[in-house]
């Protein structure tokens, strides 16, 4: 969600005349775009901002703002603690920084801009310039959360839910893939109950409506609510061939106790009957999750029942973390806080839990032919081990891409690496998966490109 707000802050700055730059110390304006779902998030921006105050002692003309979820939480309380600042806009503002920085620019004045609406307005989103190297694009479809779950800082910070209307979401997805991106994936977070409160269609339907786009190869979403996750929902991964058969369904404890205290408003029967019905409709697709560990008041035995859960489930990943208070979100005010170093070795157990399991998914591809989006050269591997297990032959270049089920395969093209080689980048490939590794797969080419136009418009079989 904050890439996809990064290039929204990018598109509004572009007509004043501001291009991205890789070097901070030539920047006229530096945007800090904030999360704030954790503690540590928070720290990270700070810290950042932080280091920037030098820059400004050198160029007293530059702009710093700070934008996003912490932008937002903080306000004005920016400004008095960090004085090289400039601009405080909050995650509904992003429409209103040209304004803004032209004002500041013109004044030097110090601004904050905290305002929520109550509803999403057609001004709010931009269409920019897409990179020639996007294959895979993000698109909000909503903005906002109306669930208020007790750790959870997002309602506080991004306001009530509200979605776009399906027309405005069509003509983005359409942009993108007349610029050459093959993917998106429509964000939300609860993308399940989509246009429910305005009367638009259903999350199914629009998936429906972006499956029938022309030149679009393929279609994720995130994130789901379990609660709101429908049947229809569940079918769509059969019906429309561009879904991707994966799903990331956070269910953050396996304990009714907590789940309660958490008010996810499911329970562990209810999550487990979804998972399930999911499976009968659709044997093959990933699931994923989100799990938080030490949420206040958590016994060892609720924690023994997440991990129980995580081996019933057998997930194909899962993010953990450990809990961490946020001020604006209620759990900060229970009681039972959990000590810091059980709430290290409950992340340790939940992850070591999940790592078989991570990695019998991943064997159990071996053998299988998969389709792979390829996103481009192997920027680097999962870690060395992985690295060491697998040499790559000198006269070859080394291509990443993924699956549907969103597993990254590395595979290699063998010859030598030219321009030529780079047109293999937004291609869909058929590839023999040889290996598994902990975090990605090894697979190999089932026959040689057979010729290829610009970013890659074509899709090889075997
Ligand atoms: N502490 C720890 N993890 C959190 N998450 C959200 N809020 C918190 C918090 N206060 C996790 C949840 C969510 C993911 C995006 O971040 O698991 O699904
Ligand atoms: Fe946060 Fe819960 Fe909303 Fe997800 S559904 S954004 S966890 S309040």
């Amino acid at each position: 969600m904050n890439v996809y707000d990064s290039g929204q802050i990018q598109n509004r700055l572009a007509p004043l005349g501001y291009a991205p730059t890789g070097d901070p110390a030539d920047a006229d304006v530096i945007i800090v775009n904030t999360c704030a779902i954790r503690a540590k998030a928070e720290q990270k921006a700070f810290s950042f901002l932080g280091r920037m105050a030098a820059l400004k002692q050198h160029k007293p003309e530059l702009i710093i703002g700070i934008g996003g979820c912490v932008a937002q939480q903080e306000g004005q309380k920016i400004l008095s603690r960090m004085p090289h600042v400039d601009l405080v806009f909050g995650t509904h503002a992003i429409r209103r920084l040209p304004q803004l920085i032209r004002r500041i620019a013109a004044t030097r004045c110090r601004l904050v801009d905290v305002k929520l609406a109550p509803a999403i307005t057609p001004d709010d989103f931009t269409l920019g310039a897409v990179a020639s190297s996007d294959i895979s694009a993000f698109v909000t479809i909503m903005r906002g959360c109306d669930n208020f779950c007790a750790y959870c800082v997002v309602p506080h910070v991004r306001g009530r839910e509200s979605s776009r209307p399906p027309e405005e979401i069509i003509s983005e997805i359409r942009h993108l893939v007349a610029h050459g991106v093959r993917e998106v994936t429509l964000l939300g977070q609860n993308v399940n109950s989509y246009g429910q409160k305005e009367g638009l269609c259903s999350f199914d339907q629009l998936l429906a409506k972006v499956n029938a786009i022309e030149g679009l190869e393929r279609i994720r979403f995130t994130t789901s609510h379990p609660k709101d996750l429908s049947t229809d929902l569940m079918q769509a991964f059969v019906r429309l061939e561009k879904l991707c058969p994966h799903i990331h369904l956070p269910v953050q404890s396996g304990s009714d106790a907590v789940l309660k205290m958490m008010n996810r408003r499911y329970d562990r029967r209810h999550y487990l009957e979804k998972v399930a019905r999911l499976r009968s409709i659709c044997p093959h697709i990933a699931l994923t999750s989100d799990v938080i560990v030490g949420f206040p008041g958590e016994s060892e035995a609720d924690f023994e029942a997440t991990l129980n859960l995580l081996r019933q489930v057998a997930f194909d990943g899962l993010f953990a973390f450990i809990y961490s208070d946020r001020p604006d979100a209620p759990a900060a005010r229970f009681s039972g806080k959990i000590e810091e170093s059980i709430k290290k070795e409950r992340l340790q157990k939940v992850l070591a839990c999940q790592e078989a399991f991570t990695l019998q998914k991943n064997q159990s591809m071996v053998g299988s032919i998969q389709r792979i989006l390829v996103d481009g050269l192997s920027k680097h591997l999962s870690d060395e081990t992985e690295e060491r297990q697998f040499p790559v032959p000198l006269a070859g270049t080394q291509w990443s891409g993924r699956t549907g089920t969103n597993k990254i395969v590395h595979f290699i093209q063998e010859a030598p690496h030219d321009a030529g080689n780079q047109l293999l980048t937004g291609c869909i490939l058929e590839l023999m998966i040889d290996k598994a590794m902990a975090h990605s797969l090894w697979g190999r080419m089932l026959s040689p490109p057979i010729g290829s136009s610009g970013k890659g418009a074509q899709t090889y079989a075997a």
